[in-house]
């Protein structure tokens, strides 16, 4: 299939079927589901310990907006609990020049880790990515121990490693791994 024409599929399967707010998962009270505007200040608050500004959410949603980025929000009774992100352009240069979406920074709130909510989290952007007609999704994660938690999930959840080392970056550097979905 053409650039052009996966680009277009994608729009038209987010416009369609995956439209700001949809639900994507639900488990007794939480839920994950698209994001929408309102979601920026609610995101910004519920993260303010990492130090992450209001305008990076903000971003996000014009980004999902113009189709660049899908957020996903994870909402437990009302309070956001997590989200993560899938980009279609990747930074990291491999996965940019094989077309290969990324899940891109994803956080719980620090009380609700390891709870499952990532592990539904990226369920939920495979699903979408899946939808879109990707075969391969791909997802990094820093080398340092504050990374843990994610370096021993992704394994578990079916990311391999792409066996390139690791690749620099301002946070220590980080590795990639990708899964077959189709
Ligand atoms: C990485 C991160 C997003 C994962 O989200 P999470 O909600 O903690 O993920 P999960 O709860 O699904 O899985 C984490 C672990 O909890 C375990 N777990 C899941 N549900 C559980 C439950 N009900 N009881 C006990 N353990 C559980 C999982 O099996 C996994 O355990 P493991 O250590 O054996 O691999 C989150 O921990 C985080 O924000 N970490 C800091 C920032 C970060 O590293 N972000 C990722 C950057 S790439």
């Amino acid at each position: 299939m053409a650039d052009d024409e996966r680009k277009h599929m994608r729009a038209e399967v987010l416009r369609t079927r995956f439209a700001a707010g949809t639900v994507l998962d639900a488990a007794g009270t939480l839920v994950i589901r698209r994001m929408v505007a309102g979601d920026a200040p609610l995101l910004a608050a519920a993260f303010a310990d990492m130090g992450k500004p209001l305008a990076q959410y903000a971003g996000y949603w014009r980004e999902n907006v113009d189709g660049a980025r899908v957020t996903i929000v994870a909402v437990d009774a009302g309070v956001v609990v997590g989200y993560a992100n899938i980009i279609w352009n990747s930074g990291y240069p491999p996965f940019n020049r094989d077309g290969v979406p990324e899940i891109n920074d994803m956080n719980t709130v620090t009380v609700r880790r390891q709870q499952g909510i990532g592990t539904r989290m990226i369920g939920a952007a495979e699903a979408i990515v899946r939808a879109c007609g990707g075969m391969v999704i791909g997802i990094g994660v820093g080398i340092t121990p504050d990374y843990g938690i994610a370096q021993r999930l992704y394994p578990k959840l079916g990311y391999v490693s792409d066996g390139m080392g690791v690749f620099d970056d301002p946070w220590g550097g980080a590795t990639y791994a990708t899964k077959r979905l189709a």
